[in-house]
């Protein structure tokens, strides 16, 4: 199994960005964390940053064919890029959504998120720590996909 861990802007100035916000570890740091607990799980974890929504854009659209999930912090684009979220869509391999912060307990403009929607779910407010439960939750889903509901077999309603 493949993952790959994607983060977007200003990710790459963690330790000195926000220090109150978002720890003190940097980005390496964190993503060796991440690789550790990959091995351990015994899943394969490349990690890729990138300050331009274009170039995630492309990433996503290359993952097919190669990765089975991908780990995602899109950064402020969470709240702003239709064409990370179409990016996801179109890709079809299962997203986790990640963020640092408890970004529902911040400014309005966070509590939107484009991409949220199109992934199988999202970490937020444990610092680094997001990171790994996303990665443990992804591998636990693609090891173990939730069955879809079968045609015919949902109860009907009551009749009033
Ligand atoms: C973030 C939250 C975003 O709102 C913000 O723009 C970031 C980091 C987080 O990890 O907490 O750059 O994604």
């Amino acid at each position: 199994m493949r993952i790959l861990v994607l983060n977007g802007p200003n990710l790459d100035l963690l330790g000195k960005r926000e220090p109150g916000v978002y720890g003190e570890a940097t980005l390496a740091e964190i993503m060796a964390r991440v690789v550790k607990r990959g091995k351990e799980l015994g899943v394969a974890v490349d990690a890729f940053q990138s300050n331009e929504e274009g170039v995630l854009v492309t990433a996503i659209g290359r993952a097919s064919g190669t990765y089975d999930g991908i780990v995602f912090n899109p950064a402020a684009y969470t709240h702003t890029s239709v064409a990370l979220r179409d990016a996801l869509t179109a890709c079809r391999i299962p997203c986790v959504e990640v963020h640092l912060s408890n970004v529902l307990a911040r400014e309005d403009f966070r509590h939107k998120s484009l991409t949220g929607p199109v992934c199988i779910g999202q970490v937020a407010g444990f610092g680094p720590m997001s990171y790994l439960l996303a990665l443990e939750g992804l591998v636990d889903r693609l090891q173990s996909p939730v069955a879809a509901p079968r045609k015919g077999t949902r109860k009907k309603r009551a009749r009033r």
